[in-house]
């Protein structure tokens, strides 16, 4: 990102992984409780405060809906430094945290004001894919068989060679079922995509190669922003299931209402992003909640110079 100078953008990239670290952290006696209202809100106002304590003019553009902290178009920060434009999702999984499932998350990212597109709270159909592959290897007007095909052909395997991962819906039921008639693999999981497109960034490591499907615009923003960082591949686009969420769109700025984003026209500066396990993943620990001390585990990378960080926080009980 292209704040004032660079010392300042890194150690604001350093202060936004604590950002992540708080909003988790105050998830840890929601975790498993069933309340997913009160775990959301708990993140919600841990990342606000911690937020207050960096030298930033941000405002919220990606944000919470149904609680009264970190709205869309809240102002965060301590009112100095550069403005910034701050999408967040203080607890990724609301319902995974309830349930003490895998996959939750605090995310939070940040580029120069005006360059993270504004969604509203509706479904978007997301792609995304390794950056290792040209950029137009697999696009979202292709069936899901011919996505197979050409990822199995830039790939230089069978399509049974390929995995898919998804969310479990009704509503994907017939793509699962198309896919699988390929011969592909799909990973299904049960919530959480931010995850799952990162996942994608590095299909030698995690073994998915494609995400698809549809899930919250909002998250898909937040993943635009981390492949943006790990160079991979990702469009986006709204899906409006009455006129009243064409409305919406067109209310937080959306003209062009039925774009297809690719992830630089989503986010279109450099940007930091950071996420920390609130319960274990593929791609981060979860935290552990040990009797003497609580531990974080945080991914923290940067756009501009593509470095990955990934931060262990361990806080005795006594002195926290
Ligand atoms: P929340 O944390 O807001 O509950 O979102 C979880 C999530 O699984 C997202 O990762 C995903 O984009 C979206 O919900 C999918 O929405 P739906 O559950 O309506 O299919």
């Amino acid at each position: 990102m292209s704040a004032p100078d660079d010392f300042q953008d890194r150690m604001l990239a350093l202060g936004l992984g604590r950002v992540a670290e708080k909003a988790a952290l105050a998830t840890e006696d929601l975790i498993g409780r069933g309340d997913e209202r009160a775990a959301d809100k708990a993140a919600g106002a841990a990342m606000e405060t911690e937020l207050s304590r960096l030298d930033l003019r941000g405002t919220v553009v990606i944000g919470e809906t149904d609680t009264d902290r970190m709205g869309v178009g809240a102002s965060v920060g301590n009112g100095d430094g550069p403005e910034l434009d701050v999408a967040v999702d203080p607890l990724e999984g609301t319902t995974l945290a309830a349930k003490d499932l895998p996959n939750a998350m605090s995310v939070i990212a940040m580029a120069p004001k005006g360059s993270i597109t504004q969604v509203p709270n509706i479904y978007m159909e997301k792609l995304a894919f390794s950056g290792t592959y040209a950029p137009d290897t697999v696009t979202l007007d292709m069936t899901p068989t011919q996505r197979i095909e050409a990822l199995a052909k830039a790939k230089g395997c069978a399509p049974k060679d390929v995995t898919v991962c998804m969310l479990e819906r009704p509503r994907h039921m017939p793509m699962i079922d198309e896919l699988r008639d390929t011969g592909a693999a799909v990973r299904l999981i049960t919530d959480g995509d931010i995850s799952a497109v990162i996942n994608c960034a590095e299909p030698e490591d995690t073994g998915i190669d494609m995400y698809m499907g549809s899930g919250g615009a909002p998250e898909g923003v937040l993943a635009a922003a981390a492949l943006k960082c790990l160079d991979g591949h990702f469009y986006g686009q709204l899906i409006y299931r009455n006129e009243d969420e064409r409305h919406l769109a067109r209310s937080f700025g959306n003209r062009e209402l039925d774009r297809v984003y690719t992830r630089d026209e989503l986010v279109t500066d450099h940007v930091i992003f950071a996420a920390t396990g609130v319960t274990n993943s593929s791609l981060l620990r979860g935290m552990i909640r040990a009797p003497r001390y609580v531990q974080t585990e945080t991914l923290l990378m940067r756009s501009k110079t593509g470095s990955i960080r990934r931060m262990s926080y361990r806080i005795p009980r006594t002195r926290s």
